[in-house]
């Protein structure tokens, strides 16, 4: 049989050699446009096709492998140990400021020693949370990643940074001879999150932070693993250099240089002159530090002219024209006043600290997850310790481990339940898991309610008005008890009018929010079903692949493994979950009471890739719908509710308690008069 890249190839007469190139040069290209530019092209599907082609190319002819072939970052054979490095010039650490004092003292330090009475310009980069890599390029390929080590000899993990997709493979210009970069590599919150969630419902060990995962990615001898973190790189220096830029004579202009290499600068990267003007950007940055998509834990700063860096040289431990301003930990001591024992969706129960309220990372927390019982001996917490208490950013709060002096005389170690603490039944725990699980999937309340949670909510299918209280209430007076259940609640409605709080209004509002849902595109539906493993995402690499419910449904293992970006235990799950004859049931009694769900539109657009957007009040030039499409058109979500990854709120006339959130929140708001002329030309013809 011929492949398909036999036949599309014989078809087109197109030299196979020749069509990889391409392939390997425009992905490249596109990486670039998306990691160091943050202006995609092209839709992740597209990206997906031409990847697959060339895989399907090197397959069938693996002569054609390049070191720099983007294939090459999906991980590489294992290797034993990872070989020593030695670095072309050597890794510093920097000098810590903590304060306002110490930066001044700092300074005062270079204006000293420079014997200079005016103002120093500085650049201030982010000091990123992550850890430190060196890349080597000879003649423009990437030859060599390396950890820093002692500073002079760090650990080869080349293998390892290749599945870091911000890292270049290649330089995008032409740059013979050697160059060093340096910067960090990390983990972005996001991921941290989904990939600490995916470990928790398998019931491995969660991650503590972003940096120990990311360190712990780079440090695995089988590189497939490193790739499954999906870590991200960001250049803050250049170290060996052996045709430096002529053009280049600070450092803003040699991060830029080095963007224009392709690899990912940030752009909170400034210039300041003088003191005062540095201690404004230095606060800016710490306002920004919260809605950053990565952990920072300071600034650097930088004395911009090369020559005056080269004048002011280096003392033993770092250079002297450099500083790292350090923010204060986001750490707070609280009380543990008890441990809850929490039956999620799926049945696992997660230990859940009942902490004595205190603010930390700029929230006030007050419970936080100890995600299970052997976390919870490793940690050695227990009820009435003083605890610290960590949150970073959107990072979820963790209790990083108690205060040992602290410990009142007659503590004892928390025992893990053995009884559901719901509905009674003996909790199982399955082989090769840390996890606790209720077994009771279709009968225990609690399950039942958060299977009901998970399936209304904003990211799911988006009922409005029946969230976490009005479903108890409901699972309470018998009107709810599964999910299809939902669309039954129109003949109650006598009876809803008729509880107290809720009146007409609401009740027709609430029905209208049901009805509303029947349509929501399929990868929404099937995040909504609350499969194992199936987050957001691979509800949306299901949907793409499949493009149909029908087809879903009756997928098997070897087909939902062709499926980009899952692997065999997500395949495994989703078979399972399929073969169950309740499941199936479950599908077709949502579909009998009327729900539809649309397969999603490709977008056509990036204008908001990543965005939610909530539309509120009236909206006089078009239906809600059209505006939610368009929303949708141009790689955005709508929601019906205001929250603060809201990126932006459209409020026509009459706009109520969702105006009033956003302006509490500080999301943005504009009319939709704003929004139209925010659409690219073409978008309504
Ligand atoms: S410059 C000679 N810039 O901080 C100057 N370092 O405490 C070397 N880091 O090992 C470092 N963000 O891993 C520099 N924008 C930034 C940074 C940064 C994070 C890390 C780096 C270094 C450590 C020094």
């Amino acid at each position: 049989m011929l492949s398909t890249v036999t036949i599309l190839h014989s078809a087109f007469q197109m030299d196979v050699a020749e069509r990889a190139a391409w392939l390997r040069k425009e992905i490249e290209r596109h990486n670039v446009l998306y990691y160091v530019e943050d202006a995609p092209q092209i839709s992740d599907s597209e990206w997906d096709a031409l990847f697959r082609e060339l895989v399907e190319i090197e397959e069938a002819h693996p002569e054609l492998k390049t070191p720099d072939s983007p294939t090459q970052r999906v991980g590489a054979t294992p290797v034993s140990r990872f070989p020593s490095y030695r670095h072309g010039t050597p890794m510093l650490s920097l000098d810590n400021a903590f304060g306002e004092d110490e930066l001044t003292a700092f300074d005062e330090r270079v204006k000293r020693f420079l014997n200079r009475e005016e103002d120093i310009d500085y650049e201030v980069e982010l000091k990123f949370d992550g850890l430190s890599m060196s890349l080597t390029y000879v003649d423009g390929l990437l030859t060599a990643a390396a950890t820093r080590g002692d500073g002079v000899t760090g650990e080869e993990v080349t293998p390892n940074a290749k599945t870091v997709r911000g890292i270049p493979l290649r330089i995008q210009q032409d740059l013979l001879g050697r160059i060093e970069v340096r910067g960090e590599v990390l983990m972005l919150k996001s991921v941290f999150n989904e990939l600490n969630q995916t470990r928790l419902e398998r019931g491995e060990q969660a991650f503590v932070n972003p940096r120990n995962a990311a360190a712990g990615g780079m440090r695995q001898l089988d590189s497939r693993l490193t790739a499954e973190r999906k870590l991200s790189f960001f250049a803050y220096g250049v170290g060996l250099l052996d045709n430096p830029p002529t053009s280049v004579s600070d450092q803003y202009g040699l991060m830029l240089w080095v963007k224009g290499l392709g690899f990912p600068v940030r752009q909170e990267t400034q210039v300041c002159r003088g003191r005062e003007d540095l201690l404004a950007r230095i606060h800016q940055i710490q306002e920004l530090r919260p809605t950053l998509p990565f952990g920072i834990d300071g600034v650097v700063i930088k004395v911009n002219s090369l020559e005056l860096q080269r004048e002011l040289g280096f003392t033993a431990r770092g250079p002297r024209w450099a500083i790292a301003y350090k923010f204060p930990a986001e750490q707070a001591f609280t009380v543990l006043n008890g441990i809850e024992n929490q039956v999620g969706r799926t049945g696992v129960v997660t230990p859940v600290a009942e902490l004595e309220p205190v603010f930390v990372g700029g929230v006030t927390v007050s419970r936080a997850t100890l995600h299970n019982y052997q976390e919870v001996v490793r940690k050695d917490v227990r009820v009435g310790d003083t605890v610290i208490v960590q949150r970073a950013g959107d990072v979820i709060p963790e209790v990083v481990g108690p205060v040992l002096e602290k410990r009142p005389r007659a503590s004892q170690t928390p025992v893990a339940p053995t009884q559901c603490p719901v509905c009674g039944t003996d909790l199982v725990q399955e082989a090769g898991m840390v996890a606790l699980r209720c077994p009771n999937t279709t009968g225990c309340d609690a399950q039942i309610q958060s299977k009901l949670e998970h399936f209304t909510s904003r990211t799911a299918m988006d009922i409005e008005g029946l969230g976490e209280k009005q479903i108890a209430r409901f699972v309470e007076l018998g009107w709810l008890n599964d999910l299809p259940g939902i669309f039954a609640l129109k003949d109650r409605e006598a009876d809803m009018v008729e509880l107290d709080r809720m009146g007409a209004q609401s009740v027709s509002n609430l029905l209208a929010a049901i009805e509303a849902s029947k349509a929501r595109p399929l990868d929404r539906f099937l995040f909504s079903l609350g499969i194992r493993y199936v987050g957001e995402r691979t509800a949306r690499d299901l949907a793409r692949a499949f493009g149909t419910l029908d087809l879903f449904r009756h997928a098997d293992y070897d087909r939902l493994l062709q499926v980009p970006d899952i692997g065999p235990r997500t395949a495994s799950e989703i078979e399972e979950w399929l073969e169950n004859p309740g499941n199936q049931a479950l599908i077709d009694a949502l579909l009998a009471a009327g729900v539809s769900p649309v397969e999603a539109e490709r977008p056509s657009g990036d204008l908001f890739a990543g965005q939610t957007i909530v539309f509120t009040g009236k909206l006089e030039r078009f239906t809600r719908e059209d505006a939610e499409a368009l929303v949708a058109r141009q790689g955005g979500t709508a929601a019906g509710s205001v929250s603060k990854s809201t990126a932006l709120v459209v409020a026509g006339p009459g706009a109520g308690s969702k105006l009033v959130k956003a302006e509490q929140l500080g999301v943005k708001v504009i009319s939709e008069d704003e929004f139209l002329a925010m659409l690219p030309e073409g978008t309504l013809s």
